[in-house]
């Protein structure tokens, strides 16, 4: 590979000059921006193990009330970018949300998407968009980007969920704010319960629903027996992964960020292919090892891990006899829509 110029090569009058000009040289730069085959990630391999992230939001209950949160959420910040940019990937930021009986966190709207899916507690719900979604261990509830959207509790234990919103690329590019709403009135109508028969969508008038997003809620139930189905039919896949998909559009669920629900067979050992997008594994059932790059992280349920985009990632469970679930997130429909999606694992490397 050439060897370019240095800024130290310039003489320091010329790069005042420049400076003064709001100029850059490039060629000081170019290995940076663009290097050799692989891109530069900030992205580090990182695991956030639940049971070390509860106490400690526990103890954001007690010290700071809801009315002085509005959502009291312990970021799952990669080390990588630097924990005050509050990303765990690119593209997406992960955050540890509790919400304590009887409190409620008041309707807004912002651009970024979010998705949520509880790992503990019951009775609580989010109102998105007038549709009230309960919320059980495992289910998926959209909140896509411009919908109204608050979280109440009608239980009598704490209730901790995980978000994942592509708010650090809404961010990035200047797109993010939030707006402030009055309490929502709750609307008929549950799109999982309109969508739940795959494959025999509702005919409303001849006319395919109008709605963006006409499915908010994604039960685990259903999730895990589409998985538990699929396995038990093709013993020859060896991914056993679901997609989260809009109803409508067989496209999928949101536009940023891609969700998927992962099943590992008793003591199936799996190599994902090497892929552009990083990803995100959250532990929903089971006990499973994900290694990055040769670096292993032991997850037990409620685990949360990522890996950067361009990684080797085997995914293994620990058990012999019961079967293992993850949520997974990744950045793949913005790729695709980028153009720059990539499966190493199928072709080899591009030659842009
Ligand atoms: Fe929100």
């Amino acid at each position: 590979m050439r060897e370019l110029g240095r800024l130290e090569d310039l003489p320091q009058d010329y790069r005042d000059a420049l400076e003064q000009l709001n100029l850059v040289p490039l060629w000081p730069s170019l290995r940076a921006v663009l290097p050799p085959q692989v891109p530069a990630r900030r992205t580090r391999a990182t695991c956030w193990p639940y049971r070390a992230i509860r106490p400690l939001l526990l103890k954001a209950g007690e010290l700071t009330p809801i009315e002085k949160a509005e959502r009291r959420v312990l970021v799952l910040a990669n080390p990588g970018h630097g924990l005050e940019k509050m990303q765990a990937s690119a593209a997406m930021y992960l955050g540890m949300q509790l919400l304590l009986p009887g409190e409620w966190a008041p309707a807004h709207r912002h651009t970024p998407n979010a998705v949520r899916m509880i790992v503990e507690g019951e009775s609580a719900y989010t109102t998105v968009g007038g549709e009230k979604c309960t919320m059980r261990r495992g289910d998926l509830i959209l909140t896509p980007t411009g919908l109204w959207h608050e979280h109440g509790h009608d239980g009598d234990a704490p209730v901790v969920w995980p978000d994942v919103l592509d708010l650090p690329l809404v961010y990035y590019i200047e797109a993010s704010y939030h707006v402030d709403g009055a309490r929502q009135t709750v609307e008929p109508g549950q799109g999982d319960t309109v969508y739940a028969r795959g494959g025999m969508l509702p005919s409303v008038d001849f006319e395919r629903a109008d709605k963006p997003y006409p499915m908010l809620r994604y039960p685990w139930v259903e999730a895990r027996a589409a998985l538990t189905a699929l396995a038990a039919n093709r013993p020859d896949l060896q991914g056993v992964q679901i997609t989260y998909a809009n109803p409508e559009t067989g496209g999928d669920a949101q536009n940023i960020l891609g969700f998927y629900a992962q099943m590992l067979r008793p003591g199936q050992l799996l190599k994902l292919p090497v892929r552009s997008p990083a990803m995100v594994f959250h532990l929903i059932e089971g006990a499973a090892d994900v290694t990055v790059e040769g670096e292993r992280f032991e997850l037990d349920e409620a685990d949360t891990c990522c890996a950067p985009g361009y990684s080797e990632v085997t995914l293994a469970n620990r058990s012999a006899s019961a079967p293992a679930f993850f949520f997974i997130a990744d950045e793949s429909p913005l790729h695709r829509k980028l153009g720059v999606f990539e499966n190493r694992s199928l072709t080899p490397t591009r030659n842009p």
